[in-house]
Parts: C-alpha cells; sequence; structure tokens
C-alpha cells in the first residue's frame, strides 16, 4: 500500500452524509437568492492559467505547469475567470451582467488547521456603477445571514495620498491599520511627520460601530476626496436602513484590504459562533480594464462550508463570557498582577491547581492558560476572544488577529548573539544560526541579504555556539546574564519584545459593547 493511500491532502476533507447534506442546503438557499434577484450562474474550469491571476499576489496560489510548460493554477478565486469571460464570451453582451458562482477555491499556505479548498458562492454585478450596484449587491450579501461590516477604501487611499508616501511606507501603514495595531500605528505616525491627515489616520481603527462613526469621523475628516468616500458610504448604509438591513449592518473605516484591488467600497461579513471572515467582498472597477473591458464591477463570495459547520451545528452559535487566554509562565505572574490593579477577583487564578479553565467571578471572563503559539491559535480561531501573549511569539507565528495594546511588561529583546570576542561576521563561509525563533531569525538575516543556515532548537539555545553546533544565535535577551555566564555576547539587537493585548477580529466586532470597555479598562491599569 502507498503512503498517501488513505488519506486527503491537507487542508482537505471528504464530506459525508450529514455535512454533505449541510453544504448542499447552504448552497441552494444562496442559489435561491441569487437567482431570485436575477442572477445567472457560471461555471468555470478548477484549472486556469496564471497569466488570469496576474492581478492577485502569486503567494499561496497552487501553481503548476502543463505538458507544454505553460504555468497553470488552480483557482485560487473566482472573480478573475469572471472577468475573463466578460472579455470573452460575454462580451457584447448588454450590461449590467448579473452573474453568480458557487465552486471550490483553493489556497496552499494557510495552515494550521485552515483549509485549503473552500466552496466559495459569490455574485459579481458587471457595468452597474456607483451607489445603485452596491446597494444592490450589499442588500443581497445582508440576506446570507451574514452580520455585514462596511468601509470605503478611498477614505484610507486619499489620507495616504495626501501624506505623499512610498509604496513601501503605505503598505506598512495599511497593515498596521488592518491589523487594528494601535501601538504600532501610533509609533509608525510619530515618525511620519505632525498633519492633519496622520492625525486622522491614527484614529481610523477605532471608527468602527453603528451610524455614530459617520458623525465622528465628518468631524475628523479633512475635505476631499476622503470626505467624498465618507459621503459615500454613508449614503449607501442610509440606503441599507430604509431597506431594513441597518439590524445586519456595521460601519469600520479601518476595513483597508487590497488596497490596490478594491476602488470603492469594501465589506466583511461574519456568522456568530464562526471566528473567522466568512463573506468578503468590495467594488473592484479597475479589474475588467485590465482585462480589456471597459466596465464598473462590484461583487462579493460567501465561504459556504463556515455557513453549513453552523447550520448543521458542528460550531453553533455559543453564548459564553468573554474568553481571554493568557501565557503560562513569564507573562502569567505579571498579568495576574494586572488583573488584580483592575480590581478583578483573582482567587481562582492563584489557586488553579490543574485546571484549565478558570472563571473571573463577577467579571464576566474566563481565563483559558495556554502556551504562548497556543494563544495566537485559539484567537485566530475564535475559541478565545482576547489574548496576552509576547511580541516575541506574535513575530515568530504572525496571524490574523488585531493587535490592540503593548501591556508594557515582559520586556526584553531579540538579538543575535555569538561567542564573546569573536567576530561573528568574519570569513566568507556559510553560518549556522540556532534559535527558537526561526522565522524572525531568517527575516532578520534576510534583511541583511546574508544567507545563512538556521537550526530549530527547543530550549537553552545558548548551548549551541558552545558545542559548535552553531555560529551564533538568536534568541530572547532579558538581563543578560544567560548570555554572560555562557562566555555570549549580544552581536546586533534583532526586536524589542513586550506583552501583547491580541483580540479576534469577529469577536471584536460582534462584541464590542464588552470588548472596547475590557480594553480601555485594561489601558487604564497599565
Ligand atoms: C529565555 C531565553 C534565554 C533566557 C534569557 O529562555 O531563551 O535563554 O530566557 O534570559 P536572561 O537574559 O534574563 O538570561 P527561557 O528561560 O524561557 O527557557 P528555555 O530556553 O528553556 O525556553
Amino acid at each position: 500500500m502507498r503512503k498517501n493511500q488513505r488519506i486527503t491532502p491537507e487542508g482537505t476533507k471528504d464530506y459525508l452524509f450529514g455535512e454533505a447534506a449541510a453544504r448542499r442546503q447552504v448552497e441552494a438557499s444562496l442559489r435561491a437568492l441569487f437567482e431570485r434577484r436575477g442572477y445567472s450562474e457560471v461555471i468555470t474550469p478548477g484549472l486556469e492559467f496564471l497569466d488570469v491571476y496576474s492581478a492577485l499576489p502569486e503567494e499561496g496560489m497552487y501553481r503548476l505547469t502543463d505538458s507544454r510548460g505553460r504555468q497553470m493554477v488552480l483557482r485560487p478565486d473566482s472573480t478573475m475567470p469572471i472577468a475573463r469571460l466578460c472579455a470573452t464570451r460575454l462580451q457584447g453582451r448588454g450590461l449590467p451582467l448579473r452573474l453568480y458562482y458557487n465552486q471550490p477555491v483553493y489556497t496552499a499556505n494557510s495552515g494550521n488547521g485552515k483549509p485549503h479548498e473552500v466552496m466559495q458562492a459569490g455574485a459579481e454585478l458587471i457595468g452597474c456603477p456607483g451607489l445603485e450596484g452596491d446597494l444592490e449587491i450589499l442588500s443581497m450579501a445582508a440576506e446570507t445571514g451574514c452580520r455585514l461590516e462596511i468601509g470605503h477604501i478611498g477614505v484610507f487611499n486619499a489620507l495616504a495620498g495626501a501624506m505623499g508616501l512610498d509604496a513601501a511606507a503605505r503598505e506598512e501603514l495599511r497593515l498596521t491599520i488592518e491589523g487594528k495595531n494601535y501601538p504600532a500605528l501610533s509609533d509608525l505616525l510619530d515618525g511620519m511627520g505632525d498633519c492633519p491627515e496622520a492625525a486622522v489616520l491614527r484614529r481610523l481603527p477605532r471608527l468602527f460601530g453603528g451610524r455614530e462613526v459617520f458623525a465622528e469621523a465628518e468631524r475628523l475628516l479633512p475635505s476631499g476626496g476622503a470626505r467624498e468616500s465618507l459621503a459615500h458610504l454613508r449614503a449607501l448604509y442610509e440606503g441599507l436602513c430604509q431597506r431594513g438591513l441597518g439590524e445586519a449592518v456595521t460601519v469600520d473605516l479601518a476595513l483597508v484590504n487590497r488596497a490596490d484591488y478594491y476602488t470603492g467600497v469594501v465589506f466583511k461579513g461574519y456568522l456568530e459562533g464562526y471566528g473567522q471572515e466568512a463573506l468578503s467582498g468590495g467594488r473592484y472597477d479597475n479589474l475588467l480594464p485590465q482585462f480589456g473591458v471597459d466596465a464598473a464591477a462590484v461583487g462579493f463570495g460567501v465561504n459556504v462550508d463556515a455557513a453549513a459547520r453552523l447550520s448543521g451545528g458542528e460550531a453553533a452559535p455559543e453564548s459564553r463570557p468573554l474568553r481571554i487566554a493568557l501565557t503560562k509562565g513569564r507573562l502569567e505572574k505579571r498579568t495576574v498582577e494586572l488583573f488584580r490593579r483592575m480590581g478583578l477577583d483573582c482567587a481562582q487564578l492563584e489557586n488553579k491547581g490543574r485546571r484549565l479553565i478558570l472563571e473571573v467571578p463577577g467579571a464576566g471572563l474566563e481565563v483559558v492558560l495556554a502556551k504562548a503559539a497556543d494563544v495566537i491559535t485559539y484567537i485566530e480561531h475564535g475559541a478565545c476572544d482576547l489574548g496576552i501573549v509576547g511580541k516575541d511569539t506574535i513575530l515568530e507565528y504572525g496571524g490574523s488577529f488585531f493587535e490592540v495594546a503593548d501591556l508594557g511588561f515582559g520586556r526584553c529583546r531579540f538579538a543575535l548573539a555569538g561567542k564573546a570576542g569573536t567576530d561573528f561576521y568574519a570569513g566568507y563561509a556559510e553560518k549556522t544560526i540556532a534559535t527558537k525563533y526561526p522565522a524572525v531569525a531568517r527575516r532578520f538575516f534576510r534583511g541583511k541579504g546574508m544567507d545563512v543556515r538556521i537550526v530549530k532548537i527547543e530550549g537553552s539555545v545558548e548551548l549551541a555556539p558552545l558545542i559548535s553546533l552553531a555560529d551564533g544565535i538568536v534568541d530572547i535577551v532579558e538581563t543578560g546574564s544567560t548570555l554572560r555566564e555562557n562566555g555570549l555576547e549580544i552581536i546586533e539587537e534583532v526586536a524589542p519584545v513586550s506583552a501583547r493585548l491580541i483580540v479576534n477580529p469577529v469577536s471584536l466586532k460582534l462584541r464590542k459593547q464588552e470588548i472596547e470597555p475590557l480594553i480601555d479598562r485594561i489601558e487604564r491599569c497599565l
């Protein structure tokens, strides 16, 4: 028997009986919704030429080569093939075109339990520019059962444009805003000069919620492109409210994903009980012109598997207290101290025994103690709403969560260290680096344009240069005593580290009324 004969590839699965039925049911109800609104189905091939996807980053695509050596991809998204269709077989048809699809998409690099194959259903409205098209698509998206969150990419693009930033600085700013990384955003903007746009960008990640967001944003935004985008978004929001969909829609001016692709409204959709976004979409008026078709377009895709999981009862929405994951070990004591300063009842935390879930009576909080990397995993999957974890772990593992506060404790630094008195950079030979943090080490040396061999070590990394396994280490240095006592010294600092408060994006949106006051309370006690 061959090795992989009895398993499915990573990130894929078989759907049996009830699971298959739940998926088909969600597909049927979405199909009915799309057809009721006059949309017609298209099915595109699972295999496409890479050229079709030139507007998307290649990272994460399943790529292969055909028998003639041409670069192919397993369909990573359905919008590009639809743009291709509009430029070919559908050319000459009257606009607007109303198309929908229901087919799997593939991503290669979503590790840690995330699916590589996702069934996606979506709708594209081609040739209907402006508010009218946005309203049509968004009201249909609201009917999928997702809670929607809308923003306008023009707000960020106008503000960042007025600051005259180069592409790299603009992208860094965008990522920081997208991650609601308040402390990093503040540092970044401090270094970009004092201008009205910077003051608004500083506030942007906090501008989310209901109608009140518009009043605050109108006060803050300078006139020009950003204001126009906001006015458009407000008209859209009011239009949705008039259609009785106001309850299902909130606003977030920090929705800045794929800022070079979207041109107008951007939106995401969440399902209670599913810790990641289940729907995403927006207006992308520049895409069809790249295929030679002069038409505006707006659309969205829904993760059918997410909706099916919930409807199948596999991950039914829970009504539970807010759950916060704390890192065991070094950060634990300081976190309990912080909780005590906040006036929380820490009795269970101080006498935890072997219990894994602890209550904070009277605070509506449940505490989970976990290893650092697992804190990130629990937050990413929505099993916990908030987490306290070191920046070292965040830099190593990354992930999709909001990093909302620098808690100031657990301060130390990443450093490159080697034997005292030796010149690490001398000679031509490739260096070997031992580390518990291979991603951090790789990024550091890549930044220097230096090829190194990285060896992953699980603990007491300082040993590696002493027994000639490595020329240097990249590790955490707190007091410096471990280095000193082992005849090692810092060669270069890599990055500062401290404890951070992270939040699951869906929790922040769906439980804003509980989470925001908690973040404020934490910040007041720092
Ligand atoms: C960390 C780090 C260093 C040491 C640095 O290890 O990996 O070894 O602390 O602290 P210092 O500068 O105050 O001496 P940790 O104690 O977490 O144990 P481990 O190496 O076994 O994971």
